[in-house]
Parts: C-alpha cells; sequence; structure tokens
C-alpha cells in the first residue's frame, strides 16, 4: 500500500521502518533529555498569526538573495553528516535537489561525497561547512579544496569543541558502517571512523577536533581563504556582536539541530535577541525544528533572512532518495507560499513582526496554550 506524502513529517516514520536501527537513532537523536529537541518544535507553536486581509495575493514572490547569491526560496539545506547511510546517493542527491529547487546545499565536513564529486553533479550554488582539525594543513587543504571545487562560503560550525552526549548513539557504539569514509578525509588517513566503547564519532570527535578553537581563528581562516565565512552555532547577543568584529558574513542561529549542549533555548527564541544584536550589519539565519511552511514565515517574521534545514532531507533522502528531498523542498515552498497568502503579504519584504504575536505578547486566556 502507498500513502500519499502530504507533509514533511511523514518522511520520519518512513525512514525508521527502512533504515537500521543505530542509522536511524544517529539521525533522529538530541542530546541528553533531548529537551531542547522538543523545545526546537514546541517553540514554534507558542507564536501565532495575525493575518491581513483583503490584499492582492494573486502572484507571490518568494525569491531572495543570499551572500548576493539569487534563490528561489528563504528555505535552504543545512549540513548533515554522512548521507549515504540514509541512500546509496547520499549527498549526490542533496545536491541535484538543491539545484532543481534553485536553492543552496551546505554540504557537510563529514560526507561520504568529497568537495568534487558533489561540485561534479552539476551547477548550484553551494555552501562548505567546516569542521576545523587539530592539524592545520588538514584544514587548509580542505578549505582550498572546497574554493577550487566552486563552493561559494565557509560556514564555520561553533558549537562543536566536544560532542554533544547523544544517548542512543552510546548505546547503539554507533560508528561509520565500513563501506563509507568520510570522503573528504579519506587521502588524510582520517576517512575512516573506528567502533569503539563509546559513540564511534564521539571518540573521532575527541581525537581530531580543535577543542582550543576561538575567535582568533576565526580571523586565521580568513588568511586561509577569501570565501565568506558564515559562523554557525551563535546563541546570544553577545557572540553576535563578537562575530561582527570578527568580521564574518553571516550568523546562523542553530542550537545543532539539539544535539550539542541540551536546555539551550528552542532557536526560534534565540532569533529576535540575534537580529536586533546584529543591527542588520550581517543577515541572520535560522535552523532547528523547521518542518511547515509556517515555521519559516514565523522566522522571517522574527527578522531572519533565511532557513535551513536538517533532519526533513535524511529522512526523505532515506524513504525515497532525491525524489523525497526535492518533494521536501516542494512541500515547503508551497506551504510558505500559502503562508504568506493568507497572511496577506506577496514578497518576502512584506512579512513583517506585526504578522506574528509570541506567547508573552498574548492576551492571558491563549498564553496559556
Ligand atoms: C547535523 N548537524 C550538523 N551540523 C554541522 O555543522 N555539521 C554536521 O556535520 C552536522 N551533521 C548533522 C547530522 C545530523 C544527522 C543532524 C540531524 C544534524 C546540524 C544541522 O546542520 C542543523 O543545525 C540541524 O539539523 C537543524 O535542525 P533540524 O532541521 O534537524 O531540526
Amino acid at each position: 500500500m502507498s500513502m500519499e506524502i502530504t507533509n514533511v513529517c511523514e518522511y520520519e516514520e518512513i525512514a525508521k521502518q527502512k533504515l537500521p536501527k543505530m542509522i536511524y537513532d544517529y539521525y533522529a537523536s538530541g542530546a541528553e533529555d533531548q529537551w531542547t529537541l522538543k523545545e526546537n518544535r514546541n517553540a514554534f507553536s507558542r507564536i501565532l498569526f495575525r493575518p491581513r486581509i483583503l490584499i492582492d495575493v494573486s502572484n507571490i514572490d518568494m525569491t531572495t538573495t543570499v551572500l548576493g547569491f539569487n534563490i528561489s526560496m528563504p528555505i535552504m539545506i543545512a549540513p548533515t553528516a554522512m548521507q549515504k547511510m540514509a541512500h546509496p546517493e547520499g549527498e549526490y542527491a542533496t545536491a541535484r535537489a538543491a539545484s532543481a529547487a534553485n536553492t543552496i546545499m551546505t554540504l557537510s565536513s563529514w560526507a561520504t561525497s568529497s568537495v568534487e564529486e558533489v561540485a561534479s553533479t552539476g551547477p548550484g550554488v553551494r555552501f562548505f561547512q567546516l569542521y576545523v582539525y587539530k592539524d592545520r594543513d588538514v584544514v587548509r587543504q580542505l578549505v582550498k579544496r572546497a574554493e577550487r571545487a566552486g563552493f561559494k562560503a565557509i560556514v564555520l560550525t561553533v558549537d562543536t569543541p566536544r560532542l554533544g552526549r547523544r544517548e542512543a548513539d552510546i548505546k547503539n557504539r554507533f560508528t561509520l558502517p565500513p563501506f563509507l569514509t568520510l570522503k573528504n578525509f579519506e587521502d588524510l588517513d582520517l576517512g575512516k571512523m573506528e567502533r569503539t566503547n563509546d559513540s564511534g564519532l564521539a571518540s573521532y570527535v575527541a581525537s581530531q577536533v580543535d577543542r582550543s578553537l576561538s575567535w582568533k581563528d576565526v580571523k586565521w581562516l580568513q588568511t586561509i581563504t577569501s570565501l565568506p565565512i558564515i559562523v554557525k552555532g551563535v546563541m546570544t547577543a553577545e557572540d553576535t556582536r563578537l562575530a561582527i568584529q570578527a568580521g564574518v558574513a553571516g550568523i546562523v542561529v542553530s542550537n545543532h539541530g539539539a544535539r550539542q549542549l541540551d536546555y539551550v533555548p528552542a532557536t526560534i527564541n534565540c532569533l529576535e535577541e540575534v537580529v536586533k544584536a546584529a543591527r542588520g550589519q550581517v543577515p541572520v539565519f535560522l535552523d532547528g525544528g523547521i518542518r511547515r511552511g509556517t515555521d519559516v514565515f514565523k522566522a522571517l517574521a522574527l527578522g531572519a533572512s533565511g532557513v535551513f534545514i536538517g533532519r526533513p532531507v535524511v529522512f526523505a533522502l532515506a524513504a525515497d532518495g532525491e525524489a523525497g528531498v526535492r518533494k521536501v523542498l516542494q512541500m515547503l515552498r508551497d506551504e510558505l507560499e500559502l503562508t504568506m497568502a493568507l497572511s496577506g503579504c506577496t514578497s518576502l519584504k512584506e512579512i513583517t513582526r506585526n504578522h506574528i504575536v509570541t506567547e508573552t505578547e498574548m492576551p492571558r486566556t491563549l498564553s496559556r496554550l
């Protein structure tokens, strides 16, 4: 029996049935109590709309620009590691689906396809997500390769000096299946993951990733690349100001899909603070819990220049490969368009703070929702 998919969340159940437990758990998990994991979703449901009526919505324009690149909608793809565990075509399928939708894909450092392989899938605006290894020669080489392969920005992940405790991965002794490698590191002899008495990924991070990473390394990164640098994992006004001082080109408000520090707020609840501190100097993006077009609209109303999606991509890949990822992007696009129409917005710049109301602003009866 085949059932029609009508929303992004439905792919998760299919992925759960299809994938080995170790892999599904790795994709789905959050850190420790997974409070933030639930909160990333729940927080959206405490933001309601103030729709405007009797506005001609027969033409709706969702196009936007990100770092000067024109894209079809403010919905992009976050870096998620090891996509060939979900589907044999892994990152290729994601890259093709993103190009077909005319949006941006971010490739993970820990992809199971290399920057060159992903570039060879065809044209498309792509960003490269960077984990900074202790061995800076490794970093230098990797950034050069990403540049040469035509990637347009470095997305520096700043929330992972150590890996968060994802208890399912510890129980499952998670490791990269032996037929796969972290392709970007294959030639550097860092492409394999040992099976350890812990999460294999946590052990890998502990041995390779540089815990000493600090703002001075953001400066250093600027000396080895001319690509714009986006920092991913900012949650506060203080760090927003430091990021701007350091000369970054953009900020992603992210809690790593609730996989790092548990009991941080939902990203949607940190967004406005960061947007205010950025004072329009750099674009602010958001990821975490985006599953509906209404979520995208709420993020834009709170000042985001665009959003990124993580788990919906890996679950759709597992369920239906490239077609699944295409469908995820199409469904979110259609939902955002409908949300705009029903709120009386015909372009992204017409979406304002007045189109939504947050919990603290609600009349008392509503705030008990
Ligand atoms: C991630 N994320 C991530 N981030 C990053 O900077 N580098 C990476 O390699 C990965 N890998 C990764 C794997 C998996 C399975 C998940 C779920 C997440 C975090 C990711 O970029 C993004 O911040 C979150 O996924 C956004 O939240 P949602 O959309 O998954 O709720």
